[in-house]
């Protein structure tokens, strides 16, 4: 495909001061149907325990997952540039072991990687992409460490903090990776990061200054009405469509209309 993004003129859209969408997609049905989207990127998000799983938190994502969502998402789009996340402690082992973990992810098909945090992984990023593998930060709110931040809170808001999280962003930066996602931070920390930053940002809950926005896609496809974070929007009523389309073949079944003449062999 012609003009396809990837990590190597990514930052092209933030020069060209174009926006960047990204959503979450974790199986070859919604793969299919992104690939024929206008959607920039594609990340396989370890929020994938959560949504295809049903895990808690992010915590429980494994390789072994995380493999096989890349391998259905790179079948189903093909056109489009995939980001694999890196899950939780895969690249908090020995160099060798991160390595492996590194590989596997790339070999089940992504063109780049997510990993959280930066302390303690600026040597790792340097040496990933020195490795020729791309790699996307995740800053602010960092959901694999939710366990240490006291729950999935607005990270930055302390002048400590955004101080610690505008340093973390430059110093990824310098480790070599090509975009960072923020998660959760003040917009006006948000706008000021990107304004530092070479490299695109792309926010979630992070207002509209970043270089681009991700959304998880369950989410903003309204399949479930519980988790309603004031940064998410709807952009279809999906729970109720899907159930509407439910009821809809129950009844037919129920009452012998479903199927009929010209439905049958
Ligand atoms: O796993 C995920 O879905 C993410 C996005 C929220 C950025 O990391």
């Amino acid at each position: 495909m012609k003009n396809k993004l990837n990590a190597f003129n990514f930052h092209e859209k933030k020069d060209r001061q174009q926006k960047i969408s990204m959503i979450t997609c974790y199986d070859y049905s919604f793969a299919r149907i992104l690939n024929e989207s206008p959607i920039d990127c594609i990340l396989v998000g370890d929020s994938g325990a959560m949504v295809m799983q049903g895990f808690s938190s992010t915590v429980n994502a494994s390789m072994e997952m995380m493999e096989l969502f890349t391998q259905a998402v790179c079948r189903g789009a093909p056109d489009k540039f995939v980001v694999g996340d890196l899950p939780f402690l895969s690249y908090r082992m020995s160099l060798t072991e991160n390595m492996k973990n590194v590989e596997r992810l790339m070999k089940a098909g992504a063109q780049a990687l997510k990993l959280e945090g930066a302390a303690g992984n600026l040597e790792l990023v340097k040496y990933i992409v020195e490795s020729g593998v791309p790699v996307m930060g995740h800053l602010g709110l960092t959901p694999q460490s939710v366990n240490t931040l006291g729950g999935f809170k607005v990270q930055g808001k302390s002048e400590d903090s955004r101080k610690k999280i505008t340093e973390q962003a430059l110093n990824l930066e310098q480790a070599g990776c090509f975009s960072i996602v923020l998660e959760c931070v003040p917009s006006d920390l948000a706008k000021s990061i990107t304004g530092k930053l070479k490299i695109p940002t792309i926010g979630i809950g992070a207002g509209v200054e970043t270089d681009g926005q991700v959304l998880v896609l369950q989410d903003l496809l309204g399949f479930q009405t519980e988790f309603k974070p004031k940064f998410l929007r709807h952009f279809m009523n999906g729970k109720s469509l899907f159930n509407q389309a439910f009821n809809e073949f129950h009844n037919a079944v129920v009452e012998k209309t479903y199927p009929n003449e010209n439905e049958k062999y």
